[in-house]
C-alpha cells in the first residue's frame, strides 16, 4: 500500500487522536495524557491511555496500541484502507488514488530527502574550509559556540555559483534533483548555466516534524538584500506548513515545556541555548492555520513573542485575527511582550535568560489582545461611542467558531469587562448628580468569591471609604498592621468616621483574634451601626474579594494610598482656588495652573491608574 509521501502523516496531523478516541470512549484528562476504561478488554479501573504529542494510544491491561488509524481499526474492524479512507473523509482530505505513477511519486520524494540532507552536510562542512572562515567568524560573533552551530547544523554556502551543484553532482545528484530541492536554479531561457541558489551566506537547515533536512535559510554575512534567503516551495517544503525547529519542539513538549514561538531563525537558537527547548518559528510569514494547528498539538497555549513597537503590536494583533476561528475549548495562545526593539535573541544577549523568563511570565492572555484591539485609543465618553465600540467587540467575537468559547468570550469581554467600564463611568456621573443611594450590586453572573477587576479611581470616594472600613470589619485581624493607616485616612463621611472610630477602640484592647470578633460585633450592635456595618462589609468583599487574602490586602492599601492622594489633591486644589479667588495675583494663577496640568497628566495616564 503505498499513498504518496506525506499523505498519512498529513491524516495523522489533521486528527486529533483524544478526540477520536473521545467520542467512544469517556477519557479523563490526566496531566499531558488522558487516561479512560480500555475499549479492547474488560476493566473496572482506567488502564487506556491516549498521548496526544506522541499520537499514540496504549493500554497498559491488554497491550492494545496504535495510532490514529490503528484505533479507527480496532474499534470497528476495519482494514487499514477502510480506516484510511472513513478518517480522511472526516477531515475533509481526498485518499488518493495510489497508481504506480504515484510510487514512483514517492520513490522520487525519498532521494529528494537524501539529495536536501546531503547538501545539510555540505554546507556544514564549508564552514569549517577555509572559504568558510567568513561564515565561522560571523556565527561566533552572534556568540554561537561550536556546540550550538552543531546541534542546529549550521553552515555556510560559499560566495560561488557553482560549488554546491558541482559537488554534489560529484557524488551522485542529478541536477534535476538539485533542482527539485530548490537548491539550484535554472534559468527560463535557454543557454545559461544553472546556477547555485545560495552564495555567500550562512546557512540553517530546516526540518520537518521527524527531523529530516528538507529546506534551507540562508543569512547574508553583513549587509544585503535580502537578509534571509529561504528555500523555494518544493515538493519536501510547503514554507506554511512547517515551523523551524518542530522536531525539537515535538521532544520538548513531551518534557512539558512551554512552546515559545519567535520571528527568526537566531532567535530560536538563541532561545535553545538558555534553555527554551520549545522554541520555534515561522518560516518568513506570518503564522498560517496549518501552523497554529501544529503548535496546539504540542500545547495547550504556546507563547508567540513579539516585540514591544508598534509593529510588533500589529503582528500580534495579526496572529489573533488568525487564531480567533480557529479556537477550542482549552485551546489557545499567550503573548509575550518583548521590550521595544528587541527580539528574543537580542533580549537574551542584554540581560541573559532571565530577562526572557520575566517576559515570559507575563505573557497576556489572547482575551487581553482581543479587548485591546477594539479598545485601545478609543473615545468611549458617549452612548453612541460607547456602542461603537461594544458592536466592534462583537463583531470579533462573532469570528470564534466555536460556541462554547465564544459564549466565555461574550461574558468576559462583553459583560464583564465592558460592564466594569460602563459602571466606572456612571460612578464619575453620579458623583455630579445629586445624592441617591450608591447602592449597585454584583450582577446575577458574578461568581461568588470573585474580586471585581475595577480601576481604584472608578470607586467615587465614598465609596473607597466603605471598602477601606467595610474590610476591616470583614477581616478585624488585619487591623494589627492597619490601624494606623487607618486612623489617619482622611475620611469625609460620618459613618465611615464612627466606625473608624469604634475599630480603633477594638483594636487598642489588644485582644485575641476570637475575642476581638466578638468585641467588634458587640460594639456594633451598641452604636447602632450593625447593619451598616454588614453593608460596607458585602461592599468589601465585592471588590476585594470574599478570601481576604493577601491580595485583597494589597489591593487594600493600593485603595488607601489612592484615597490619600486624591483627598489632598483635592485640598490642595480647593486651597489654590480659595487663594486665586481672594487674589489673582501671577503667583496664584501660576500655582493654579500648575494643578491643572497635574490633573490633566494624571487623566491622561488612562484608566488603568
Ligand atoms: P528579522 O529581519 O527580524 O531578523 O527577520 P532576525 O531574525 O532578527 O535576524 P538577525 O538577528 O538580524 O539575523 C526575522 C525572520 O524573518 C525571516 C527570517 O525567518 C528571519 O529569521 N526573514 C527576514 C526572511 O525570511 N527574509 C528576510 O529577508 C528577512
Ligand atoms: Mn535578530
Amino acid at each position: 500500500m503505498a499513498f504518496p509521501p506525506g499523505f498519512l502523516d498529513e491524516l495523522r496531523s489533521r486528527i486529533t487522536l483524544s478526540e477520536l478516541v473521545g467520542r467512544r470512549v469517556a477519557l479523563k484528562r490526566k496531566g499531558r495524557e488522558y487516561a479512560g476504561l480500555c475499549p479492547f478488554h474488560n476493566e473496572k479501573t482506567p488502564s487506556f491511555w491516549v498521548n496526544d504529542q506522541k499520537a499514540f494510544f496504549h493500554c497498559f491491561g491488554c497491550g492494545a496500541h496504535g495510532d490514529v488509524i490503528g484505533f479507527a481499526m480496532r474499534i470497528d474492524n476495519l482494514s487499514f484502507l477502510e480506516a484510511v479512507e472513513r478518517l480522511a473523509n472526516e477531515a475533509g482530505i481526498a485518499v488518493p488514488e495510489t497508481t504506480r505513477e504515484d510510487q514512483e511519486r514517492a520513490r522520487v520524494t525519498a532521494t529528494l530527502h537524501q539529495v536536501a540532507e546531503a547538501a545539510a552536510m555540505w554546507f556544514e562542512q564549508q564552514l569549517r574550509m577555509p572559504a568558510g572562515k567568513a561564515g565561522l567568524d560571523y556565527l561566533r560573533g552572534r556568540g554561537l559556540d561550536d556546540d550550538t552551530i552543531v546541534r542546529f547544523r549550521l553552515g555556510f554556502a560559499p560566495d560561488n555559483r557553482e560549488a554546491l551543484q558541482a559537488a554534489l553532482k560529484r557524488t551522485g545528484a542529478t541536477e534535476q534533483q538539485l533542482v527539485d530541492v530548490g537548491l539550484v536554479i535554472r534559468p527560463d531561457e535557454g543557454g545559461r548555466a544553472p546556477y547555485d541558489r545560495f552564495r555567500g551566506r550562512v546557512m540553517f537547515p530546516i526540518h520537518d516534524r521527524r527531523g529530516r533536512v528538507i529546506a534551507f535559510g540562508g543569512r547574508i554575512i553583513g549587509a544585503g538584500e535580502p537578509k534571509y534567503l529561504n528555500s523555494p516551495e518544493t515538493d519536501l517544503f510547503h514554507k506554511g506548513d512547517n515551523l523551524y525547529c518542530l522536531h525539537l519542539a515535538r521532544e520538548a513538549a513531551a518534557k512539558g515545556r512551554p512552546i515559545v514561538v519567535a520571528e527568526g531563525y537566531m532567535d530560536v537558537i538563541a532561545l535553545h541555548v538558555a534553555g527554551f527547548d520549545g522554541a520555534v518559528a515561522p518560516l518568513g510569514t506570518a503564522l498560517t492555520e496549518a501552523q497554529l494547528a501544529l503548535l496546539w498539538r504540542l500545547a495547550d497555549e504556546p507563547c508567540l513573542c513579539f516585540d514591544g513597537d508598534n509593529a510588533g503590536r500589529r503582528a500580534a494583533m495579526r496572529a489573533a485575527e488568525r487564531a480567533l476561528p480557529l479556537l477550542k475549548p482549552g485551546k489557545s495562545l499567550r503573548f509575550v511582550t518583548l521590550p521595544p526593539g528587541h527580539d528574543p535573541d537580542s533580549l537574551i544577549r542584554a540581560g541573559g535568560k532571565s530577562a526572557f523568563d520575566a517576559c515570559l511570565k507575563q505573557a497576556r492572555p489572547l482575551v487581553d489582545i482581543v479587548w485591546e484591539m477594539e479598545t485601545a485609543g478609543q473615545p468611549m465618553d458617549t452612548p453612541e461611542r460607547f456602542a461603537r465600540v461594544q458592536a466592534a467587540l462583537q463583531g470579533r467575537l462573532g469570528e470564534i467558531t466555536d460556541a462554547t468559547v465564544r459564549g466565555h468570550y461574550h461574558d468576559e469581554i462583553v459583560r464583564k469587562r465592558l460592564w466594569e467600564l460602563r459602571r466606572g463611568r456612571s460612578a464619575v456621573q453620579r458623583r455630579a448628580a445629586p445624592r441617591r443611594r450608591l447602592d449597585a450590586g454584583p450582577p446575577a453572573w458574578f461568581p461568588e468569591g470573585a474580586a471585581l477587576r475595577i480601576a481604584v479611581h472608578d470607586l467615587d470616594p465614598g465609596r473607597r471609604e466603605r471598602v477601606l472600613v467595610g474590610a476591616l470589619i470583614a477581616w478585624p485581624t488585619w487591623l494589627h498592621e492597619l490601624s494606623d493607616d487607618l486612623a489617619s485616612l482622611p475620611f469625609g463621611h460620618a459613618d465611615t468616621d464612627r466606625l473608624r472610630q469604634i475599630l480603633l477602640e477594638v483594636a487598642g484592647l489588644g485582644l485575641s483574634a476570637p475575642d476581638e470578633a466578638s468585641a467588634l460585633a458587640a460594639a456594633l450592635d451598641q452604636a447602632d451601626l450593625a447593619v451598616t456595618a454588614a453593608a460596607f462589609q458585602a461592599d468589601a468583599r465585592l471588590w476585594l474579594g470574599a478570601g481576604g487574602g493577601e491580595a485583597a490586602r494589597a489591593q487594600w492599601q493600593h485603595i488607601a494610598e489612592y484615597h490619600r492622594t486624591a483627598a489632598g489633591d483635592a485640598a490642595e486644589r480647593q486651597a489654590a482656588a480659595h487663594a486665586l479667588a481672594s487674589d489673582p495675583s501671577e503667583e496664584n494663577i501660576q500655582q493654579h495652573r500648575v494643578l491643572i496640568e497635574r490633573t490633566l497628566r494624571s487623566a491622561k495616564a488612562g484608566p488603568e491608574g
